[in-house]
């Protein structure tokens, strides 16, 4: 969470900011602010509550400068206003810094070092700031010193990605990381530092990570790195190949409609890229490292989560191993006795997500091999887990994800069938699934050629409702809670997913007239089952509608998708109820890609 990005060089810096922090928007949009400095004894600090929009308007032509730090914020410390934007600066205004992350011990450091300083903002940024500039005044240090003093009196459970000029070396970024995302970027004549790759991808595809508890020093022509402890490190850089295009909204109106779109194009893209001939092609030393696993331990957050969920069953079908999915937040602090021989599965879209991190942390100590489904490739996730599979999806740029889960799920099911025809598993080794994936981007293409009809079954049910339930079991109780989920953060009706046998046992009480209940049915096993239960909430008023698989469906059925393999329904159930949500959330006229409260990354725990 919170956008940060910088640059000093040959090149006018505050269109390079602006581009950037657009960019970074997802990771945080309740407010935004650039410092500058044209290296030649101006220099201007610009911030603006709200979108990088009003803080673009903000910047008129005078506003010059070839170095500045720039920053996107989610609030974690202080309300959303301009005084608790970012950059912070000193009291002498001499310091200028971006923050993401939370300085776990900033109100004692306050206390120790800085009682006579009078804070302007509210943020734990505004006493690292305070605190450089305190020990460069006051004890004479030069600002690398200060800094790295500061950087070692932060608590280490802080988390930070720091970017700060000093006013009097106008050409330098100081740059530090503990656990949030920050990478440099190198170009022809200026350097720049960026929460992701992204963020730089339209100045240059050439990076160099930077670990936890590194000092970078970034400058137009050179790039150095120590730790904290003083000790030069030498990096190679590497390149990025990505496609800056893939994240234009073409003639969309929302990045959503169009990643809901793209799923049909994804699922073909994995086929070309994993099954060309039908056998998946996965890295042998990865199937190597999981024959060994007793247990698979598959950790998400949110709609990874979720993803894993639909994973486990197929691992289990597949491969035969038992398999368990955890949410990251829980995992880190209270898990299960483990079994003797665990083998962990990161799912993030992101590759940043610090709850998921904090748990890979602990598997590296331990050892334990580890592997991370992601979208985006060296991202931290990707980074410090043992392999990585990447999903494909292409840039998601929509805060309430959709592409990603339906491709998460892909991949998991394509791993479980590598590993399980290694395991020489016959289901696995029966299993069909490139003409399954082929059959499901078709499936996804005619739900989303259909939307107009979604679109009125949304207005009619959902946009006045304060709550939803989406109902199912098994496997379509995970969509349940998935297609919930989707709901609520972009519409804000409150909506839950619920086990549909378990609504009985007292849920059923917040049926009122008019609510709407929404059952997924895919399972034979199962269907009539949920429609029992679906009945039962109509008795009690509800509005009852349904998303069920065709060999299933009944007259008076709401959405009919199409048939496919028990064990990928998540893949094609989902898609109407991410545009019920869409729809609802569009007709409520409502910011559907930047829902209130949220960002895309959530790089604080
Ligand atoms: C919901 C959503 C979030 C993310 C969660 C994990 O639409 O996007 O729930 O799924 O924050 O993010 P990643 O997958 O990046 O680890």
């Amino acid at each position: 969470m919170c956008g940060i990005i910088g640059v000093t060089g040959n090149k006018r810096s505050v269109s390079i900011l602006i581009n950037g922090l657009k960019r970074l928007e997802y990771r945080g949009y309740d407010s935004a602010g650039i410092y500058v400095n044209d290296m030649n004894g101006h220099d201007y600090l610009i911030k603006r509550k709200g979108r990088i929009s009003n803080l673009e308007a903000a910047i008129n032509d005078n506003v010059n400068g070839m170095s500045g730090i720039g920053h996107t914020r989610w609030a974690t410390h202080g309300e959303p206003n301009e005084v608790n934007a970012h950059p912070q600066y000193s009291a002498d205004e001499r310091f200028y810094l971006v923050h993401n992350g939370v300085i776990e011990n900033f109100k004692q450091l306050k206390q120790e070092y800085l009682q006579d300083v009078h804070f302007k903002s509210q943020t734990d940024t505004e006493v690292v700031v305070q605190l450089v500039d305190r020990f460069v005044t006051k004890y004479q240090m030069d600002t690398k010193t200060a800094l790295l003093k500061v950087l070692r009196l932060i608590n280490p459970d802080s988390s930070y990605a720091f970017a700060m000029m000093d006013r009097e070396q106008a050409d330098t970024i100081y740059v530090a990381k503990n656990k949030s995302p920050l990478l440099i970027g190198l170009a022809d004549g200026y350097n720049m530092v960026g929460s992701d790759a992204m963020s730089m991808i339209d100045e240059t595809n050439k990076f160099m990570e930077i670990d936890d508890h590194e000092l970078v020093i970034v400058k137009p022509d050179h790039v150095s790195i120590e730790s904290f402890d003083s000790n030069e490190k030498h990096r190679k850089p590497f390149t990025v190949d990505m496609d800056a295009s893939a994240t234009d909204k073409g003639p969309y109106p929302f990045y959503m409609l169009k990643e809901i779109d793209e799923q049909s194009s994804v699922m073909r893209k994995l086929v070309q890229h994993y099954l060309p001939d039908g056998d998946p092609v996965i890295d042998d030393d990865l199937l190597a490292a999981m024959m060994k696993a007793d247990h698979l331990y598959i950790i998400g957050a949110g709609t990874s989560y979720h993803a894993g969920l639909a994973g486990q069953r197929i691992f289990e079908a597949l491969t035969g191993i038992h398999t368990s999915v955890h949410i990251s937040s829980e995992f880190a602090y209270e898990h299960p006795l483990l079994s003797e021989h665990p083998f962990f599965i990161f799912l993030s879209q992101s590759g940043e997500t610090a709850d998921s991190r904090e748990v890979l942390v602990q598997v590296n100590k331990h050892k334990w091999p580890s592997l991370t489904i992601t979208n985006v490739d060296k991202s931290t996730l990707s980074r410090e887990a043992d392999y990585t599979l990447l999903i494909d999806a292409g840039p998601e740029i929509a805060v309430a994800s959709t592409k990603a889960y339906t491709a998460q799920i892909a991949v998991e099911a394509i791993l479980a069938k590598a590993l399980g025809q290694k395991k020489e598993i016959s289901a696995a080794e029966k299993f069909p699934l490139k003409s399954e994936l082929s059959n499901i981007a078709n499936g996804i293409q005619a739900i989303t050629d259909g939307k107009d009809k979604i679109a009125a079954i949304a207005a009619h049910y959902l946009a006045k409702p304060r709550n939803a339930f989406y109902i199912g079991r098994g496997v379509d109780w995970s969509v349940a809670l998935e297609a919930a989920l989707k709901l609520k953060e972009i519409s804000y009706v409150q909506s839950e997913g619920f086990a549909s046998g378990e609504l009985k046992h007292g849920t059923i009480a917040l049926i009122e007239n008019h609510t709407p209940v929404i059952g997924i049915i895919t399972q034979d096993r199962t269907a009539g089952l949920t429609r029992s239960n679906l009945e039962e909430t109509q008795s009690r008023g509800a509005a009852i509608l349904t998303i069920v698989s065709r060999h299933l469906s009944m007259d008076d059925d709401t959405i009919i998708i199409p048939d496919v393999n028990e064990l990928l329904t998540p893949l094609i159930s989902i898609v109407p109820a991410q545009l019920l949500a869409y729809y609802t959330s569009l007709g409520k006229g409502l910011d559907v890609d930047k829902p209130r409260n949220l960002a895309k990354s959530v790089t604080v725990q």
